[in-house]
């Protein structure tokens, strides 16, 4: 089974929020107050995200990567990755988290079945971490890279969002990590999701951001293996870790795109841009699974072709990525 769109792209990929709750509030993902949070009957049981991912699998999706929010604080998550990997035909299961809780955590997300791990971190410094973050302690989350990497994952992938004058002084630190350990660090343009007035101020081109390491080291490329995800991977020469760049506002990377999105919800997203969506809660509703299969596809097939950057932003109104997952 294979899931294809009118552009003719093979989507395998699915990206399920569990969740919009977190234990930090990054500056680019949320107002300091925090956002008005889903009620518990909003939020999908894990029955329903097991049945949409159940669906989903059945009609061609190979890879389920879990997100937030921060998913390791949704109650019984570990529980709900070990039945997600058993899904027969799922080939892939992985996590992205901020590494707060994985200290505690990574021996029950490895038993459970999770493959790999994406951690979001922004500063290697304590006191700009706390910055962005507003209140996060960066030694807990490089407790929880080692004890991961102590339990058996395999190098993690680290997402930095880089914005000017807040972290991008750290670039060459972040490439310096990839000298010493076999992480591969992905450096994210800031996208403007929340509707702040001064993106453009924050944003650093990936071009620059390529610029600034290769006038300090040399750099070879690497080839794309993964899964067509959008990072273009490079490596300092002799370095046992990557790097990558997101370039997810002055690159498209739209024509290879794969993904499909779930949000904590239950709204089904064809582009992280998507506007509304489509609720699968009515679907679900019915008890008929084979209806909620035939409604993935019908999601998948109206999957936008691209989404449009403007000199304004994005074009669709701001949303909060801690419902959609990034
Ligand atoms: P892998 O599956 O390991 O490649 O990781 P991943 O799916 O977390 O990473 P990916 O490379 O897909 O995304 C990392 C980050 O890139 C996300 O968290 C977003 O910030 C951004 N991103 C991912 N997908 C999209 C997309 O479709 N559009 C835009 N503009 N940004 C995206
Ligand atoms: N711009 C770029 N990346 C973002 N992420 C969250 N919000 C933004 C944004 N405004 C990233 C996080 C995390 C992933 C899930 O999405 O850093 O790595
Ligand atoms: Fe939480 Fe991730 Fe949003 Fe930071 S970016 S507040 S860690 S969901």
């Amino acid at each position: 089974m294979s899931l294809i769109d009118t552009y003719g792209r093979r989507i395998n990929y699915l990206r399920l929020s569990v969740t919009d709750r977190c234990n930090l509030r990054c500056s680019y993902c949320m107002p300091e107050e925090g956002v008005e949070k889903l009620s518990h009957c909003e939020m999908l049981s894990y029955e329903d995200l097991l049945r949409i991912s159940a669906e989903a699998v059945a009609a061609g999706i190979e890879k389920i990567r879990v997100t937030g929010g921060e998913p390791l604080v949704r109650k019984g998550i570990v529980d709900f990755l070990g039945r997600l990997a058993a899904l027969p035909g799922l080939k892939e299961l992985v996590l992205t988290t901020n590494g707060l809780l994985l200290k505690e955590m990574a021996q029950g997300l490895r038993d459970a079945g999770v493959q790999r791990l994406n951690v979001s971190l922004d500063s290697l410094k304590p006191d700009t971490f706390a910055a962005i973050t507003r209140g996060g302690e960066l030694q807990r989350v490089l407790d929880g890279l080692d004890e991961a990497e102590r339990v058996g994952f395999p190098p993690h992938k680290i997402n930095v969002v880089v914005m000017r004058g807040v972290n991008d002084d750290e670039i060459l630190d972040f490439v310096a990590l990839t000298l010493k350990r076999p992480y591969a660090v992905r450096f994210i343009e800031y996208m403007p999701t929340s509707g702040d007035a001064d993106w453009r101020d924050l944003t650093v081109p990936g071009a620059e951001i390529r610029e600034r390491i290769a006038r300090e080291y040399t750099i070879e490329e690497s080839t794309n293996s993964e899964r067509s995800g959008p990072s273009k991977n490079f490596r300092v020469q002799g370095a046992p870790g990557s790097l990558g760049i997101i370039t997810a506002m002055t690159g498209h990377f739209c024509d290879g795109c794969n993904r499909l999105r779930v949000t904590a919800s239950g709204v089904a997203k064809g582009c992280l841009f998507s506007g509304t969506g489509v609720d699968l809660k009515p679907v679900l509703a019915t008890g008929d699974d084979e209806l909620l299969r035939k409604e993935i596809r019908r999601i998948v097939a109206a999957k936008p072709g691209r989404h449009e950057v403007t000199d304004e932003g994005v074009e669709t109104k701001p949303f909060a990525m801690s419902r959609v997952g990034g």
